[in-house]
């Protein structure tokens, strides 16, 4: 089948930042001549010490270093906000749409400014310097904004923990990052439905002893516990002090934040990103992809737990002086009309959300959609997951009324911004392709042996050559970093997915080729929900697969064998999934749990997920070879079970 193909519109080519001949020419450049491109782009942000060298890399695990820009210091929450007083203090910084369509709050950069400073001297004051982690627990409320930057104006490193974390992932995190200081709400509201945040921190912190505050944002107003000599009011406290902070001066390869994410062993990563590096690639990715001009408004769907969130709502935005829009609700409520509402209320122009969240609306029909205007809407995008073709035609068609190019941004917690997607006046669109890398993007497809492939092909996608967004290791662990990242394929980024190339030289990626799953978007390890069912006490052994599903691509598979006298039953399956949505997180609730005597296991006591995959996902035709397996009839036993749980 031939794919289809949206060649640019003449009036794109036309009026786009970037042209396909200037994308062209500037790949070129970019790769043969990476110092002098990226030190270019550098230009576009406020530097305190202008650096005089650019790039220091060398992927070898052996004589391993990623610097960028590292004589050259800055401070972020600058970049973001005073640098813009000049001309746009009353410029809308950030539009906040509540989860009730009847809360919004409109935030200038002059107002930006002084809450971030307000937010800095309150952290100051409670001991906060530079170099100390703060844990950042809050729902999607514009003083998560100005958490993150006022820890980047005093230099300190935050730690976002999405609101939708268990109290014991939050423990984890904390305790992982050692941070002192915990910011949070009362609550949290999504969807008309409160979330107990401050309930959880509490819980949480019981197992960590060395946090000393809690600051406590007021969301809901709801009553909740406030211990004496720990916790704040943050209101009360912001009250008290100037709405002006110096900035801290910070070098830039100084970390700027850590984010957590699920790695396929182990506990989650903490991901660090740096300052110099990080900011210069996230502002102007979000320029050239999104094909950014001033006076846009601007709305990323994600929440700011994410990287997403981080890159894309915060930093780049409004690096680039933008109005970002905040959104503290769900597509549903208190319609399936409602993003398209929020559209129209703010008239935005860019929109960036997630595949899931399309398949999702797709389902209630175009009138939701079409009854709206959606008139000022310039360019969708998408990101998380692989886009399937249905999804973005319907997105194209339905939503943007084919006159909106949609870009399909693929990138990683990891890679800080965007990697392979096409430009909007540059690239011709494959529905259900990231199509080409960005500048000084250089991907590969390898085989299983690390063989290069070439041309049209399948393979491993790995990437040759460093970008300033890049990760700089796995907080407290940089064995971890270069073990996951560079040692597979020796000198080579490993994405961890598999992807495709066609003979157009467009790369679509295939999903995750390791034991990560993504469900809606949200990347989970497997073993971390299996950790977490083998903690309920009736548990003697869990193994955990993805297998697909219509709306949120991949759905969790849960095997599990029970301890001796445990019965079976359909109520322990639904006490199990609550277990690991209370333990670990709603989203990893397991869809499917299917309870067995026993896993298919090697001789040596390996669980054969690649069995358990196919089981799952009902091709039980072609198991391949299953002579290595200690006992064979474990397998025939696995199916007969799984035709019954449907
Ligand atoms: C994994 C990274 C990118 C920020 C949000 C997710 C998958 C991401 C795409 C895309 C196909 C995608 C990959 C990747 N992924 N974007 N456009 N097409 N797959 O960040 O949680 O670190 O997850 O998400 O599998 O490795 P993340």
């Amino acid at each position: 089948m031939q794919d289809t193909v949206l060649p640019v519109t003449p009036d794109w080519a036309e009026r786009a930042l970037i042209d396909r001949a200037a994308y062209d020419d500037m790949y070129a450049q970019s790769i043969a001549d990476p110092e002098g491109f990226w030190r270019d782009v550098a230009k576009r942000i406020d530097w305190i010490k202008p650096f005089t060298k650019v790039k220091d890399v060398s992927w070898d695990p052996d004589d391993f270093r990623i610097r960028w820009y590292e004589d050259g210091t800055l401070n972020v929450s600058v970049n973001c906000i005073d640098r813009h007083l000049a001309r746009h203090s009353h410029h809308v910084a950030i539009y906040w749409e509540g989860d009730d369509p009847r809360e919004s709050r409109t935030i200038t950069y002059q107002e930006l400014h002084d809450e971030v400073c307000r937010f800095a001297n309150v952290l100051t004051m409670q001991g906060v310097k530079k170099g100390d982690r703060v844990t950042i627990y809050l729902p999607m409320i514009p003083e998560a904004a100005y958490a993150m930057l006022a820890c980047a104006r005093i230099g300190a490193v935050h730690s976002v923990v999405f609101a939708g974390f268990s109290p014991d992932s939050l423990a984890n995190r904390i305790q992982d990052c050692g941070s002192e200081i915990v910011i949070t709400a009362d609550q949290g509201l999504r969807g008309g439905k409160t979330v107990p945040l401050k309930l959880n921190t509490d819980l949480a912190l019981t197992q960590c002893p060395n946090v000393r505050r809690v600051l406590v944002v007021k969301r809901t107003g709801a009553k909740v516990p406030m211990q004496d000599g720990r916790d704040i009011d943050y209101f009360e406290a912001a009250a008290k002090v100037p709405p002006v902070c110096q900035p801290v001066e910070v070098g830039a390869e100084d970390p700027l934040f850590i984010l957590y994410t699920s790695g396929s062993t182990g506990k989650p990563k903490g991901v660090l990103h740096t300052t110099g590096g990080y900011l210069t690639f996230v502002a102007y990715t979000h320029e050239i992809v999104f094909d950014y001009r001033p006076g846009d408004i601007y709305w990323c769907t994600a929440d700011v737990g994410w990287v997403t969130g981080h890159s894309y709502i915060v930093y780049g935005p409004l690096a680039n002086a933008a109005t970002t829009l905040m959104f503290e609700g769900v597509p549903n409520y208190p319609s399936v009309s409602r993003f398209w509402e929020v559209i129209d209320k703010y008239k935005v122009n860019i929109f960036y959300t997630a595949p899931t969240a399309i398949r999702a609306l797709m389902r209630d029909g175009e009138e939701p959609v079409k009854k709206t205007s959606r008139a000022s809407l310039r360019l969708l995008g998408s990101v998380g997951e692989p886009i399937n073709p249905e999804a973005w035609m319907w997105y194209w068609r339905v939503v943007g009324d084919e006159r909106c190019p949609v870009i399909d941004t693929w990138w990683q917690t990891e890679t800080g911004g965007i990697l392979i997607s096409p430009l909007p006046g540059a690239t011709d669109l494959k529905p259900g392709s990231a199509t080409k890398p960005l500048f000084g993007v250089r991907p590969e497809l390898v085989d299983a042996d690390g063989k290069t492939l070439e041309g049209a092909a399948s393979g491993n996608l790995v990437l040759l050559d460093s970008w300033p967004g890049q990760m700089r290791t796995v907080y407290g662990d940089h064995a971890r970093f270069i073990n996951t990242y560079f040692s597979t394929y020796r000198g080579k980024y490993f994405t961890g997915d598999g992807c495709r190339r066609d003979e157009d030289g467009y790369y679509w990626i295939t999903g995750r080729v390791d034991d990560v799953i993504n469900v809606s978007g949200h990347r989970l390890g497997t073993a971390e929900i299996e950790s977490a069912l083998v903690e309920n006490l009736k548990v003697a052994e869990a193994a955990v697969v993805a297998y697909p599903h219509d709306i949120k691509g991949q759905a969790v598979y849960a095997y599990v064998t029970l301890k001796a006298g445990q019965p079976a039953t359909p109520a322990l399956a639904d006490e199990l999934k609550a277990f690991v949505a209370q333990h670990l997180s709603p989203i990893a609730k397991p869809d499917v749990i299917l309870f067995t005597p026993s896993l298919p296991k090697t001789r040596s006591g390996k669980i054969m997920r690649r069995i358990l995959r196919k089981i799952a996902e009902g091709e039980t035709s072609n198991l391949g070879d299953t002579s290595t397996l200690a006992d064979p009839a474990v397998v025939g036993d696995l199916i007969e079970r799984a035709k019954h749980i449907g």
